[in-house]
């Protein structure tokens, strides 16, 4: 064959492997409301940036193609500018379900990504292992597990779920940092409800099971929802434009702006009676830069915030409780949610800022049966362990073992702040004047005045933010419109922050 005759051959295979499953099977996936896999990496990437490897993997006869790409494209191309490595399971072939020679393509870039600091983006649709394979589909699962796991907190990794994800198909996303759904045509179940109802007896929808809102609001198996794919790939988007590209570099600086809203909005935000309840958006939105605020898993355990944000241009990982939910109780799924966001941030080098007002641990034997003592220490865990600048404020409450779990200086906050209005103490006034001042408050003519009594000498005399100030635990008290400009000022003198550790093969983090 002449040169010329290779090379239209060539591109006849290419072509022939670019339809995968064919026009019939490509017009089921539109007409279910889905792009295919190369139309997915096209919408994400930077606009003809992706450059495919690995096309012709698995074949053996070029002329009757038998699972066109094993039924996944690969390859790099960049966001912003940035290099990114990128599977998408191709849903046309074989239902995207993973043979061996489909997971040697994932595990390509895998080790690419790792190799050269750069994130690893997957798009899963896929029904699962090969049923066809047998034991080759699930070593190939095997070695995506283990890829998964050695590259975590070295390289950021991302999953979009954009199809069913049954069975071993829901792990390797369960392995990455975050997990991005679609409303309406994600599912992920380790068992369908076919299998549930045959075991169980339980009836429930595949949309019940395993769908978007499930895994964003209940199970917080995912960490991002969307309304549409197009939706989805800007919030992975933008998600990676708070982070670094791998765990040797710094996040990447943006442009600094100023902050939404005017600067006294901040002073009535949070209500002068205690009791009361407020959404702490409305604080952290008024003290980062405008625009930047990206929350993350905003519908599970809504008694704490996580979000990314930036501070003068800087990125910085947000911790906060949630007054307007549960009054901002620390519970199992809380502990969780936070002790993980922590060890993501500190892992790439971002930041740490914790918005400190919480009553303390959820009490209920629904809590303790649950290990809330298990799932609490995580947070205890998470941030004694992170040496990234840690900077904590406290807006009203830190009481108890929550004090101390939000980041307080024991745990190795390089600096607290108090707002005027922070009360810090064992419990809140109303429970301390209950033991403290039992007897005077029985005694009393009118019990329910003399408790209020009680409870505001206990708030004055004990729980003020002076007596942690003169102690040297809060660095000092902020008038709140200053509080953004103190931040920025604190990190830049934390940002050359350097802390080492005792040298061990890993810590034993209560999971
Ligand atoms: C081979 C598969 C497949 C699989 C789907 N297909 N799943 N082929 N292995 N696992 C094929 C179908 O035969 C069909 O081929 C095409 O993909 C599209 O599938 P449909 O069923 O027509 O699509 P849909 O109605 O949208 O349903 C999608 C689905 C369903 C929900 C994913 O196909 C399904 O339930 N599949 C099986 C899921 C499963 O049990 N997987 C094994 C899990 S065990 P044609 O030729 O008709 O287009 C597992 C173990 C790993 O993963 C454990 C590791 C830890």
């Amino acid at each position: 064959m002449s040169m010329q005759e290779r090379l239209a051959q060539l591109e006849k295979y290419r072509e022939k492997i670019k339809q995968g499953g064919g026009k019939k099977r490509i017009e089921k996936q539109h007409e279910s409301g889905k792009l295919t896999a190369r139309e997915r990496i096209e919408a994400f990437l930077d606009p003809g940036s992706f450059t495919e490897i690995g096309v012709f993997v698995g074949e053996s006869n070029f002329d009757k193609l038998e699972n066109p790409g094993e039924g996944v494209v690969v390859g790099h191309g960049t966001v912003d500018g940035r290099l990114v490595y990128v599977y998408a399971q191709d849903f046309t072939v074989s239902g995207g379900s993973l043979s061996k020679a489909h997971a040697d393509k994932i595990c390509k870039v895998m080790d690419l990504a790792l190799k050269n600091g750069a994130p690893c983006i997957g798009m899963n649709d896929s029904g699962g292992a090969r049923i066809q394979q047998g034991v080759d589909a699930l070593e190939g699962y095997g070695n995506i597990f283990y890829r998964n796991t050695i590259s975590s907190g070295v390289v950021p990794q991302l999953s979009a779920i954009l199809g069913p994800c049954a069975g071993g198909a829901v792990y390797s996303p369960a392995l990455t940092d975050f997990i991005f759904m679609v409303d309406g045509i994600s599912r992920m179940f380790i068992t369908g409800p076919q299998v549930i109802k045959a075991v169980t007896g339980e009836d429930v929808s595949p949309e019940e099971l395993g769908g978007a809102l499930t895994h964003n609001q209940k199970s917080g198996v995912a960490h991002f929802m969307a309304e549409s794919e197009l939706e989805c790939f800007e919030q992975m988007r933008t998600l990676l434009s708070y982070l670094p590209s791998n765990n040797m570099e710094e996040p990447p600086m943006a442009d600094p702006v100023g902050p939404e809203g005017e600067p006294e909005e901040i002073m009535t935000i949070v209500p002068d009676n205690p009791n009361q309840g407020y959404d702490i958006r409305e604080v952290l939105v008024r003290i980062v830069d405008a625009g930047s605020f990206f929350e993350v898993q905003p519908l599970f355990a809504p008694n704490g915030i996580t979000a990314f944000a930036r501070l003068n241009g800087r990125p910085v990982g947000i911790l906060a409780n949630q007054p307007r939910v549960l009054a901002g109780c620390l519970d199992i799924d809380v502990s969780d949610k936070l002790a993980r966001f922590v060890r993501f941030c500190n892992a790439f080098n971002i930041p740490l800022l914790t918005f400190e007002d919480v009553p303390g641990f959820l009490p209920g034997t629904n809590q303790e049966y649950g290990g809330i003592i298990r799932h609490g220490a995580k947070m205890l865990y998470a941030y004694s362990e992170a040496s990234v600048p840690k900077i904590t404020i406290i807006l009203r409450k830190a009481y108890g073992g929550a004090y101390l779990a939000m980041c307080a200086k024991p745990l190795g906050a390089d600096m607290v702040f108090a707002w005027p209005t922070a009360e810090i103490a064992v419990m809140g006034p109303d429970g301390a004047a209950n033991i403290i001042y039992r007897k005077e408050i029985e005694a009393a003519e009118d019990p329910i005045a003399k408790r209020k009594e009680m409870a505001d000498r206990y708030r004055d005399e004990v729980s003020n933010p002076f007596i942690a100030c003169a102690r040297g635990y809060v660095e000092d008290i902020l008038d709140p419109r200053e509080t953004r400009s103190r931040l920025i000022a604190a990190l830049d003198a934390l940002a050359t922050k350097r802390e080492s550790r005792p040298r061990k093969k890993n810590g034993n983090i209560p999971v």
